[in-house]
């Protein structure tokens, strides 16, 4: 069994038996203000009073009016880091009363102005960032110029959380391994609060987790016979995560029941439309049970039916002929034999926005090649390489030339690497391009010079972006507001997609010199949130936003992205009823997509599927928010798809395979970058 069959079985097994309720993951730690008040701080030149209203405890300090006069907090928090630090003042006079903040004896904050509140018994506060380590910290606020310092009432301290992730779990192992089930086992993670959980993935996806305290689960309900690449990640009660630990790729045994289920009756199909029909057959018999049909043109999975006789076939090509046969399988994997074929062919095409026409293969000799970005003058394309980190300028015929490489590109063994490109709309004239990648630190996303030939220069734009073996996110895209939207994965945190002061599992918003848009929604980079692993971006004909996204075990999908959403992730996968999430337009079994990137031709929206091996084409219904069925072409032909792109200037697009991966298993070289014709 190869690595890729290995990826067809899991949406039947792993998926479907052991997917489990996602669990209720840290909200990020609650911060919780404390305050101290100043007549119970150390006073150096200075005395309590009380000859004004308004204070709070019993009263305030009145800074002796010279320049050196100061009050000194000894204050304590649980976790280094950030914390927001907000001083209650008054000032009767006209004038400015400046203050040093110093922590532990180093100023942090200089010259911070205390300027005049009308009279002393009206109170303001200040609010500035410091620096605090962990446990005790003194906090002094020191007058900086001859009128002393203002009335002092109390300080605020916000504290910050415990940022601190667990140290990245040791190499797990397989033991005790069955046909359904096996133990999982691997090395604790250290941390400076404690493990909460680990949490187990297959691939990229969380199939159970164990609580902190342990260090092996039972995982059951595999599929026998089949390879699990299993990794583990620990998280705290604040919601930090670990990186995941190396991976331990285990088979499950054969099974014992080798008597494949009875042939089932021949099918009949019936309400064929342009796109869809009935299919209905008999039913097979097994020794054990049968647990799923398989609906194939040839060997071609197109539709797994698990419980009854019948289905209606979706995203069918229209005018199309259609030659189908059903078999039967049972838990071990054992297949009947294939029915006799049923055939009909769809109805006639009524898309007035075109339908992939033809397809040649536009150029060869490609490794993973992931992020795709015509130039303005439409004649050439950018095109990155994911895991060797190369840049290739490619013509409109196909021809590739090396133009460089992304310093400082790391891979994660996963998903990760060398990811999106985006040239600047006025190449013409500052000839800058962008990439997002990996580096040692985490995602970035970063600015280099390209003169048409080669690339040069290197400025880090943004960082502090989490990165994971999976889940990186990582497509680049200018709005026709000139601004660069940029997709981040949740770098399997979860929790981090909810977090609006996270860059993680988000659509970012920012200038092409690094910082967050002007009218973005909450005056960060975040542009929507409650994203899982977005790698689609393509705008339409309004200049709306599209985007498209990996669900974990059930649903993938296509969002219309607003600014401020809130998409979901974890809470809902796919569509929910829950308050406050915006429902995608569009969802797929991952079976059937697991999409990468997506571009529109004539309004429609295509997207390029993974593990779905094919290219879906989704009409936007006019101007309005709504899209019609959606059509897979290309089923199983090509391998996996990564990027698409229009062609400048033609009813074209590029689409690229991944078909080198760890998933895949294909040779390095052997992805291709077709070229699809739209017609009518
Ligand atoms: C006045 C006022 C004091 C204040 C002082 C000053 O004396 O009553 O509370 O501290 O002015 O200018 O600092
Ligand atoms: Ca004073």
């Amino acid at each position: 069994m190869t690595t890729k069959d290995i990826r067809r079985l899991l949406p039947y097994g792993v998926a479907a038996v052991l997917a489990l309720p996602l669990a209720v993951l840290g909200q990020g730690a609650a911060r919780a203000a404390t305050d101290y008040q100043a007549e119970d701080a150390v006073i150096s030149q200075g005395a309590v009073a009380a000859n004004h209203t308004g204070y709070t405890g019993t009263g305030f300090v009145d800074y002796t009016n010279v320049k050196g006069s100061s009050v000194e907090f000894t204050v304590s928090v649980a976790f280094a880091g950030s914390s927001a630090l907000t001083l209650r003042y008054a000032n009767g006079t006209a004038v400015d009363r400046p203050m040093d903040i110093s922590v532990n004896g180093t100023v942090v904050a200089s010259g911070i102005s205390f300027p005049s509140t009308a009279d002393w018994n009206t109170w303001a506060t200040k609010t500035v960032t410091v620096p605090l380590t962990a446990g005790t910290d003194r906090i002094r606020a020191t007058a900086t110029t001859a009128g002393g310092g203002p009335n002092l009432d109390r300080i605020g301290l916000d504290a910050a959380a415990d940022a601190q992730a667990p140290t990245r779990p040791g190499q797990p192992s397989c033991s005790d391994i069955g046909e359904n089930g096996l133990t999982l086992s691997w090395g604790a993670s250290t941390d400076n609060v404690g493990v909460t959980a680990y949490d187990l993935y297959e691939h990229g996806n969380k199939i159970g987790e164990a609580p902190g305290s342990s260090t092996s689960k039972a995982l059951t309900g595999l599929t026998p016979d089949t390879g699990y690449d299993l990794t583990v990640i620990a998280r705290d009660a604040a919601g930090n995560t670990s990186l995941a630990s190396p991976v331990v790729d285990c088979t499950t045994k054969p099974s014992s029941d080798t008597t494949p289920p009875s042939r089932p009756g021949t099918p009949s199909a019936s309400n064929v439309t342009a796109n869809s029909a009935d299919l209905t057959w008999g039913a097979s018999t097994d020794d054990r049970a049968v647990v799923a049909y398989d609906v194939r043109s040839g060997a071609t999975v197109y539709d797994t039916v698990t419980g009854g006789t019948s289905t209606t076939l979706t995203g069918l090509a229209c005018d199309s002929p259609y030659s189908l046969n059903v078999v039967a399988r049972d838990a071990a994997g054992n297949a009947s034999a294939p029915t006799d074929t049923v055939s009909f062919t769809t109805k006639a095409c009524t898309n007035d926005g075109g339908v992939p026409s033809s397809v040649t293969t536009s150029s060869t000799g490609w490794t993973i090649p992931w992020g795709i970005h015509w130039m303005p003058d439409g004649k050439s394309a950018l095109v990155t390489e994911r895991d060797d980190f190369r840049v290739w300028k490619v013509t409109k015929d196909g021809t590739k030339t090396r133009v460089g490489t992304v310093p400082n590109t790391v891979t994660t063994d996963g998903e990760g690497g060398l990811l999106g490109v985006a040239v600047d709309p006025q190449w013409a004239s500052d000839h800058y391009v962008y990439f997002m990648h990996t580096a040692s630190e985490g995602n970035r996303v970063v600015r280099m010079t390209y003169d048409g030939d080669s690339l040069t220069g290197y400025k880090i734009l943004l960082q502090g972006i989490k990165k994971n073996r999976y889940h990186n996110g990582g497509r680049l895209a200018f709005g026709p507001d000139g601004y660069l939207y940029v997709s981040t994965g949740e770098a399997q945190t979860p929790a981090l997609a909810q977090d609006k002061n996270s860059l993680n599992g988000k659509i970012l918003r920012m200038t092409t010199d690094g910082r967050a848009a002007p009218g973005n929604p909450f005056g960060t980079y975040v542009y929507s949130y409650g994203h899982r692993n977005p790698q689609g971006l393509a705008f339409d004909r309004n200049g709306r936003l599209w985007e498209a996204e990996f669900g974990n075990s059930s649903k993938d999908e296509l969002n219309l992205i607003k600014p401020g959403a809130n998409y979901g992730w974890p809470t809902c996968e796919g569509s929910c009823d829950v308050a406050g999430m915006t429902n995608p337009k569009k969802t797929w079994n991952v079976s059937e997509a697991s999409p990468s990137g997506i571009a529109i031709v004539r309004n429609s929206v295509y997207m390029a599927s993974l593990r779905g091996e094919r290219l879906w084409r989704v009409p936007i219904e006019g101007d309005s928010e709504k899209v019609g069925t959606a059509t897979a072409y290309y089923v199983g032909t090509y391998g996996r798809l990564r990027t698409v792109t229009k062609v400048p200037g033609a009813d074209q697009l590029w689409l690229s395979t991944t078909n080198c991966d760890n998933n895949g298993g294909a040779a390095d070289g052997s992805d291709k970058i077709l070229r699809v014709t739209i017609g009518n």
